[in-house]
C-alpha cells in the first residue's frame, strides 16, 4: 500500500466518478455531493463492469449494467443483484491533489 497521486481534484464533478487505472488494476475515484473524495476497487463485484460508467447520487453509484447500486463510502452493497461488497480505500486531498492509498 502506498499513496499514489490519481488525479486533480478538478478532475471529478461533484457527483461523479472516473475510472483510474494503475499497475495494472483499475479503481473508480468518486467525489460526492458535499465534495468528499473515494476510492473503491473499478469493477462492479457482479460481473466485469466498469463502475466509472455508473451513476453517482449522493454517497452511491449504480452499476450500469444491472443496476446494483453500492454505497462508495464503505463500499457496501445495497441493491441486488450483485452480492459482494466493493474494496474501499483511503484518499487524501493535498494541493488540490488526490491521493489514493492502493
Ligand atoms: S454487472 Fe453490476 S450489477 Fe451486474
Amino acid at each position: 500500500m502506498a499513496w499514489i497521486d490519481a488525479c486533480s481534484t478538478d478532475d471529478i464533478d461533484a457527483e461523479d466518478v472516473i475510472r483510474f487505472d494503475h499497475g495494472g488494476r483499475t479503481f473508480a475515484i468518486f467525489r460526492n455531493h458535499e465534495d468528499g473524495y473515494f476510492c473503491t476497487d473499478g469493477l462492479c463485484t457482479h460481473e466485469d463492469i466498469h463502475l466509472a460508467d455508473g451513476l453517482v447520487m449522493e454517497n452511491t453509484i449504480e452499476c450500469p449494467k444491472h443496476s446494483s447500486i453500492f454505497d462508495f463510502t464503505t463500499g457496501e452493497v445495497e441493491t441486488p443483484p450483485a452480492c459482494n461488497n466493493l474494496h474501499c480505500y483511503k484518499t487524501k486531498v493535498e494541493g488540490g491533489r488526490v491521493l489514493v492509498d492502493i
